[in-house]
């Protein structure tokens, strides 16, 4: 528990145990689910927790009404990692109103059958205020950043935007920082955060920037990570990049899946001629590394080269599932060389370009390399002239 302000009370909890959050991504610094309290003539809770932190999210929410009974819980985003607890608080406070866009409340019997909140929900449109006296919360719809319900919530009276998973970050609190200030290493969490959680939806990230640039914003307080409470324009330049699928940052990122060294050779030797020309070079081995890393490195570089295996007529799965995670996340706009190795039979070649040709402007650029086995002489030379074009 933490004030943010006289009346601002920070509640949410870390979770530095969980193994993968959304059941699919290493979180090694853990996670923060941020939950607020505001106490003004009205009490707001902004948000709950996680199932994994329900008591000890009601213990401190208890501790920090200090025997005030909440007016209003505000949901503004529905993903379990945050509303987990609503059924459990409006049982304990039976006078208390649900807040939420009209989505949001159709949604909620889809988690908690038995809960009725009958007379008890207040639905917010785009532009309405919720009044708590010094306070006051006026509600921007954002679908899709990043479920179709989410509103986030601008605080007129300090210029606190309540930002749901909107420049969240992975971290524990007490791992990065409590704001964004005193995080040492914001950018790469955040980054591996938005592409894998966010990355698909940078149109409707796009709108909510839009209608944010208007605001006078303070302070940011997402539903994860540090408080944003500095540099404004550090943060909102590297999201309106990322949803707009700008690169950071010149060089080329070399994906490989090889099932004997063969093709992770090709992809170490194109490196190695990349550098010698002074081209910024990043390798990963997609058999072995995190591929929501891999994904988050891919939003920051231009160029990228895949190097596969070909394997039971297709595409080495590990490159597969890469190329997949792509195609999902949206990501678009980028140069890409193929390496392709087959020892009879080589198409992961073109069965990459076939999955990069369902994608918006993937250039492919030729030559494409075909190894049979292990690189020979010749393949040097091809390997030369793609590194040249790619260069
Ligand atoms: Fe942190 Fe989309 O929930």
């Amino acid at each position: 528990m933490k004030s943010i302000s006289t009346d601002i009370i920070y509640i949410g909890t870390d979770d530095l145990s969980i193994d993968l959050f959304e059941g699919q991504y290493k979180v090694p610094q853990g996670v923060s689910y941020n939950s607020y309290l505001i106490l003004d003539e009205k009490t707001a809770i902004l948000d709950t927790v996680d199932s994994r932190k329900a008591e000890e999210w009601l213990a401190k929410l208890e501790t920090a009404l200090d025997g005030r009974i909440p007016d209003y819980l505000v949901v503004h985003h529905l993903e379990p990692d945050h509303s987990s607890v609503i059924a459990a608080v409006a049982e304990k406070y039976p006078s208390m109103t649900i807040v939420a866009g009209a989505k949001a409340l159709a949604m909620i019997p889809q988690f908690f059958e038995n809960l009725s909140l009958e007379g008890r929900t207040m639905a917010m449109k785009e532009g309405q205020v919720l009044e708590l006296g010094k306070h006051s919360l006026k509600f921007v719809s954002a679908p899709m950043v990043h479920w179709p319900e989410v509103m986030v919530s601008f605080d007129e009276s300090d210029g606190t935007l309540y930002s749901a998973d909107g420049f969240g970050k992975f971290g524990a609190l007490s791992e990065c920082g409590f704001y964004s200030s005193e995080d040492k290493d914001w950018d790469s969490e955040a980054r591996r955060y938005y592409c894998n959680i966010v990355g698909k939806y940078g149109a409707p990230v796009q709108a909510l920037l839009k209608k944010a640039s208007s605001l006078p914003i303070k302070r940011i307080c997402p539903l994860h990570g540090p408080i944003i409470d500095s540099d404004f324009g550090h943060y909102i330049s590297l999201y309106d990049k990322w949803s707009r699928y700008e690169p950071e940052t010149e060089g080329v990122l070399i994906a490989y899946a090889s099932m004997h060294g063969g093709t992770e050779a090709a992809a170490l030797k194109l490196s190695e001629m990349l550098r010698e020309k002074g081209v910024e070079t990043v390798e990963f081995d997609l058999c072995r590394c995190d591929l929501s890393a891999v994904l988050a490195e891919a939003f920051r570089y231009p160029k990228i080269v895949l190097a596969a295996a070909s394997y039971d007529n297709y595409i080495f799965t590990p490159m597969y599932n890469f190329i997949h995670l792509l195609q999902i996340k949206g990501l678009c706009d980028r140069k890409v060389g193929l390496i392709e190795n087959g020892s009879w039979a080589p198409c992961a070649g073109r069965l990459m370009k076939e999955m990069l040709g369902q994608m918006k402007n993937m250039e492919v650029v030729e030559p494409m390399v075909t190894l049979h086995s292990r690189i020979h002489k010749a393949d040097l030379d091809k390997l030369a002239e793609l590194a040249q074009a790619m260069a």
